[in-house]
């Protein structure tokens, strides 16, 4: 049974909480490597004076050491160490490479029962270490071996929790082969291994293929560890690629070199006139001071310096994973090296992979960082749902308006808007023309339309992607004429890129817009109705809007801003529409309408028979007792509970994937609002 559960999500990312014999760590976390017995800085010092809630040692060294063995069998690892908190082991692999022992230094058998023995709360399997320099058939020798190694060892690991090591080198058929099969055995987390010389090689780039291609396979539920990361420099971009522990001797062997770990990179001592870093040690002293200081004691000052700094970013990570802000953490990191910039390019190129796990936002802003954000998850997103599930699609005439940049959009051009309002989506639909592409006015509120903020200078990709997606839209609907308000923004230049130019005309204002529209009609009541409809088709694919009786819906407006805050009928509200998202959020009632009006089935979790009561009386839908949720269904969405026989039990927000509903036992799969017995 996983010991792992999801609070939060932001791409492929999990703040979660993992529950050891010694305590629950909140993730991602990073465990300093700590000697048996004679770390510099104590386990106990490590978690109460830098934070840290996790470390791990090394079996192996514990185990031939005499003295160590006796300790450990006799008082436990932990006692051997002296603290009381979870600890991690490490099995010997990694000594067997740098040293290169022979086979029968390390029984693979022998070490995870001495880890169990010893009551480690997190052991590891004996796998075996690939050199880079070897050829794929040697690698693909190791990872078999190290699949026949962690089958044996399971059966061994007792009460312990167990770690199975992907290997497979920078071959990611290879890794893919040795995820699923690890996937199939009873392990509790799945570190990836031999990465280490690829990361002091700065190959990045084939750290997040290799991450990558194992997550494909891995249960969901299981925390990923990327062994050996210690340089903060890649933590954020890591954690993006869904790695949740972290651990690395790097904090102690860059100090001994005398040098210094920061959030952008590396720096030397030597080198330095100022101390770069706000930390408790460089706060206090100075360049000079540090330079002067005997070997032992500059040592100690650097090695704090660098848990510090690793610390800081772990702490920034997990804040921007529930801030929905890591990508953009990780954007800025990026920009540190050229090797992590093609790292982070060669992650966005598996955005479909990213997208499937990335919680749909709950209102946050997208700030433009450069050409990644051009496929962002949000922006990817709408202009999917943009394409599936937009309702009006045969026009009069087709309106386009580049975007100045300031929101929402129709305050720039009210004329055009109020002309809108006049007609029906038969005679006329309008666009917003924006750096993340095409955006219907009627959506001009919807998350990420109005949330996403670009400069006026934007690079050359982002502009592609825009057009690509302007066209794409283009070409869903049929019209008779099209119009082009030409004016100084940056995506007017979109239009010289559009094919079917001919049926376009380009003019300077509003009223020669205006001109080539048809006759208005008198009343306008209802442009409302169109908008939601159009909310309601895009937010839950709803097939037929009709069937809600909007006629018969009240609206009530902000008196502030003139947005639609609520739906009602007969005095009850049914809708209330989010602020910051621009999104519906259903009550009791409105969930039932949206069920009868066919809600796509992505937005329906169903519970099991036991868990029914609970949540009708407006208990959290927890994710053991899910039955059935759909894999397309995305966390952060709004979504309909109910029971068995497919009656509502309750509406609320999706808080993991659907995926991760099937797969977790732990934690809350919907957050309840609203819900039939409250
Ligand atoms: N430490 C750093 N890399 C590795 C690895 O690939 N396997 C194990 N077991 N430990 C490691
Ligand atoms: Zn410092």
């Amino acid at each position: 049974m996983s010991r792992f559960e999801i609070k939060a999500k932001d791409g492929l990312s999990r703040l979660g909480v993992f529950t050891t014999t010694h305590g629950k760590v909140t993730t991602p976390l990073f465990m300093p490597v700590v000697h048996p017995a004679k770390s510099v800085i104590s386990p106990s010092s490590l978690v109460e004076e830098f934070g840290f809630q996790m470390v791990i040692t090394n079996s192996y060294i514990i185990n031939s050491k005499d003295k160590f063995k006796a300790k450990a069998l006799d008082e436990g690892v932990h006692g051997l160490l002296g603290f009381d908190g979870p600890i991690m082991t490490d099995s010997g692999t990694f000594q067997m490479y740098i040293h290169e022992l022979p086979e029968e230094e390390i029984d693979p058998l022998e070490i995870v029962t001495f880890q169990r023995e010893i009551g480690s709360d997190i052991g590891t399997i004996l796998d075996v270490f690939s050199d880079p320099k070897v050829g794929r058939l040697k690698v693909e020798q190791d990872m078999e071996l190290s699949l026949e190694r962690a089958q044996m060892s399971v059966g061994e690991k007792g009460e312990m929790l167990l770690a199975g090591t992907v290997q497979g080198g920078v071959y990611q058929d290879l890794r893919e082969k040795s995820a699923s099969a690890l996937a199939s055995m009873d392990f509790d987390v799945h570190p990836i291994g031999g990465v280490v010389p690829l990361m002091e090689r700065y190959r990045y780039a084939d750290v997040v293929r290799a991450v990558l291609a194992s997550k494909k396979h891995l249960p969901v539920d299981r925390p990923v560890h990327l062994f050996g990361c210690g340089h903060p420099v890649f933590f954020s971009i890591a954690a993006l690629l869904g790695c949740d522990f972290f651990d690395s001797a790097s904090y102690a062997k860059f100090a001994e070199a005398g040098r210094m770990l920061l959030p952008s990179g590396t720096v030397h001592l030597e080198q330095l006139r100022e101390l770069p870093c706000e930390c408790p040690v460089c706060s206090t002293t100075t360049v000079e001071n540090l330079k002067g200081l005997s070997k032992d004691k500059q040592d100690l000052a650097l090695m704090k310096h660098n848990l510090y700094i690793t610390a800081a970013e772990m702490r920034r990570v997990r804040n921007a994973i529930s801030e929905g802000k890591l990508l953009e953490l990780a954007s800025a990191r990026a920009r540190s090296h050229p090797s992590l910039y093609e790292a982070l390019q060669v992650l966005m190129d598996s955005y479909d992979q990213i997208e499937q796990m990335d919680p749909v936002a709950d209102g946050t802003s997208i700030f433009y960082t450069g050409p990644e954000t051009a496929r962002h998850p949000a922006l990817i997103r709408f202009h999917k749902k943009l394409m599936d599930r937009y309702p009006y699609r045969k026009t009069e005439t087709l309106v386009m308006i580049p975007s100045r940049g300031s929101r929402p959009f129709s305050d720039t051009d009210p004329t055009i808007i109020d002309e809108a309002r006049k007609r029906k989506p038969e005679e006329l639909i309008l666009l917003f023309v924006t750096p993340m592409g095409a955006i219907p006015w009627e959506l001009e509120h919807v998350h990420p339309a109005q949330q996403c903020l670009f400069p006026d200078r934007i690079d050359e990709f982002t502009m592609q992607s825009a057009q690509k997606r302007l066209q794409q839209f283009i070409d869903s609907v049929s019209f008779k004429s099209g119009v082009w308000l030409s004016r100084d923004a940056p995506t007017d230049k979109l239009f010289e890129g559009i094919n079917a130019l001919a049926s376009i005309d380009r003019v300077a204002g509003a009223s020669d817009v205006k001109k080539r529209l048809p006759e208005p009609r008198s009343e306008i009541k209802d442009w409302t109705a169109r908008k939601m409809t159009a909310l309601l088709s895009v937010q839950w694919g709803i097939s037929e809007v009709s069937r809600m009786n909007l006629d018969s819906m009240d609206f009530t407006f902000s008196r502030a801003t003139g947005k639609l805050r609520h739906v009602s009928r007969n005095g009850e509200i049914l809708f209330t529409v989010v602020p910051s998202t621009g999104l519906l959020t259903p009550t009791y009632k409105g969930g039932l309408e949206i069920l009868s009006a066919g809600v796509h089935e992505d937005y329906i979790v169903k519970m099991d028979e036991d868990a029914a009561e609970f949540v009708a009386k407006g208990k959290s839908a927890l994710a053991k007792f899910v039955a059935h949720a759909n894999s397309e269904l995305r966390a952060g969405e709004e979504v309909l509970v109910v029971d068995t026989e497919g009656e509502l039990l309750g509406v609320g927000r999706a808080v993991l994937s659907g995926s991760e509903m099937m797969a977790f036992n732990r934690g809350v799969a919907v957050a309840i609002r609203h819900s039939k017995r409250p």
